[in-house]
């Protein structure tokens, strides 16, 4: 009695099957049905100029179903057969191993219940060129979990490619430690996966970054771990993400320019680059210098008034621009770094610093440096604090980017006066060799003053040099804070 409902329910089964899916095969112990559709799509021929949402991308789902599975894949494809191929190959593979799983559990998926391949797809536009196509895989077939994989490709349309991640980063030994060093703390340090992360897994996939599985977008390197792989079961698959900030001086230039990022440089990299400007100053150990500081700008009109006067008299400043300014007149600011002047950051909107957390003061300062490399090709080093307010978070951020906060032993209270005559009484009385001058670059009188100022000041033996000549010149290193030689 039993066994004839289940004939009739099977008969039926097949019926249904047939009607709802012509592409569906009947025979269920055919397995090589998997194999034979492959045949079909390697002839699917894309069109670019389609109505997909993502131009150069096609997606299509095959569904199939017998009376011992179902599956349900999605397939992308595009133009190109060097970006297909691989692709096409891994879902084949996961078709294959899933009829192997199949066969084994033939006789128990025949009685019980049917297996399923689940693979959807997440598709994330980068640029517009570069997407991430992101592949979910679920399979059940026999015992009492599902199992659930992930794989991740990068594509280029335009490069007509799989993107290694050896395009993305360069993977030299400093890079690794740090991507290694920050995977490995943000896992422990997540409360939900450090209970079951297994260190020794972790650490062993972390040593061979070509079996990474990775995805990246405008904002962050994603990298994913398969349930199993490094912690038990009960953590599921992990993913954490690693901000491309973090590691941008890691970031080869392909995706630099194609996310539109200014590559930074490392701590190495900014450590030379001070020991350089050290060495080619050339400076007396025993000459009467001071170091003029503008702040605030640039500005249209001010700025290259300032840039005249010092280029006429021989005279060194330091520039502190704000990000802001700097976005609005990058040609300005390009003209200051080319005169020989440093440029320095300001921060990007003139924040005070001690009211604003942490992430905030790495944002004011970070954005600021970015728009000023972009504009100057030159990385600052010196940051000065809007309104020279700081505290302990400020410190620790200017520090951890090897960069020193610059304070000022002279202010010529140009702000306050916005008179000429005014300004230099205040320089006047209160310089001494080693001050550091604080000045802003926005506002006419002060330009205004300068001409005067200097004469005055090359009278009585001084020369200007830049911020980082000044401290170099007085063996002052690190983060300071630096006011000049009024504070020691
Ligand atoms: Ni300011």
């Amino acid at each position: 009695m039993v066994s004839s409902i289940v004939i009739v329910i099977f008969i039926i089964g097949i019926i249904v099957m047939v009607t709802k899916d012509s592409l569906a095969v009947v025979n269920p112990a055919d397995n090589k049905m998997i194999s034979k559709d492959l045949h079909k799509r390697d002839e699917i021929k894309i069109k670019r100029n389609d109505s997909s949402k993502y131009p150069g991308l096609n997606l299509q789902t095959e569904t199939k179903e017998s009376e011992i599975y179902t599956s349900s894949i999605k397939l992308p494809s595009t133009s190109y057969d060097s970006i297909n191929e691989p692709i096409h190959k891994w879902v084949k593979q996961q078709e294959d191993e899933f009829a192997k799983e199949i066969e084994l559990n033939k006789d128990f998926l025949k009685d019980d219940f049917r297996a399923h391949l689940n693979i959807h797809l997440d598709t994330e536009k980068i640029t517009d060129n570069i997407y991430n196509l992101m592949f979910y895989k679920y399979e059940i077939a026999g015992g009492a979990n599902g199992i659930n994989t992930t794989k991740s490709f990068t594509i280029d349309l335009k490069q007509e490619s799989i993107l290694e991640l050896d395009d993305i980063i360069e993977l030299n030994d400093e890079s690794l430690q740090v991507i290694q060093e920050k995977i490995k703390s943000k896992l422990i340090n997540d409360e939900g996966i450090s209970l079951y992360l297994v260190e020794e897994l972790l650490d062993e996939i972390l040593q061979s970054p070509e079996n990474w599985e990775w995805s990246i977008n405008k904002d962050d390197l994603t990298i994913y771990f398969n349930e199993y792989e490094i912690a038990a079961g009960a953590a599921g698959d992990i993913s954490t993400n690693i901000s491309l900030k973090e590691i941008n001086p890691f970031l080869k230039n392909y995706i630099l320019e194609s996310l539109d990022f200014v590559r930074e440089p490392t701590k190495n990299e900014i450590i030379e680059q001070k020991e350089k400007e050290e060495e080619g100053a050339n400076l007396d150990p025993n000459g009467k210098y001071v170091a003029l500081t503008f702040d605030d700008g640039p500005s249209q009109t001010v700025t290259p008034r300032i840039l005249k006067i010092l280029k006429e008299n021989e005279a060194k400043a330091t520039f502190f621009m704000l990000g802001s300014q700097v976005d609005y007149y990058p040609t300005i600011a390009k003209q200051v770094a080319d005169e020989g002047h440093e440029v320095a950051n300001h921060t990007e909107n003139h924040v005070d610093l001690t009211v604003a957390d942490v992430g905030k003061i790495k944002q004011e300062i970070n954005d600021a440096n970015e728009k000023i490399q972009k504009a100057t090709g030159y990385w600052p080093t010196a940051v000065r604090p809007p309104y020279g307010a700081y505290d302990q978070n400020v410190v620790d951020v200017v520090s951890n980017n090897e960069h020193s906060i610059i304070m000022w032993s002279v202010d010529s209270l140009d702000w306050k006066s916005r008179n000429a005559a005014a300004v230099n009484e205040v320089i006047l009385r209160d310089i001494v060799p080693g001050s550091i001058v604080l000045m802003h670059d926005i506002h006419e009188s002060t330009a205004d003053a300068l001409s005067k100022l200097l004469s005055e000041l090359k009278q009585r033996g001084y020369e200007f040099i830049t911020v980082s000549q000044l401290l170099s010149l007085q063996d002052k290193n690190g983060v300071g804070p630096h006011y000049g030689t009024l504070n020691y």
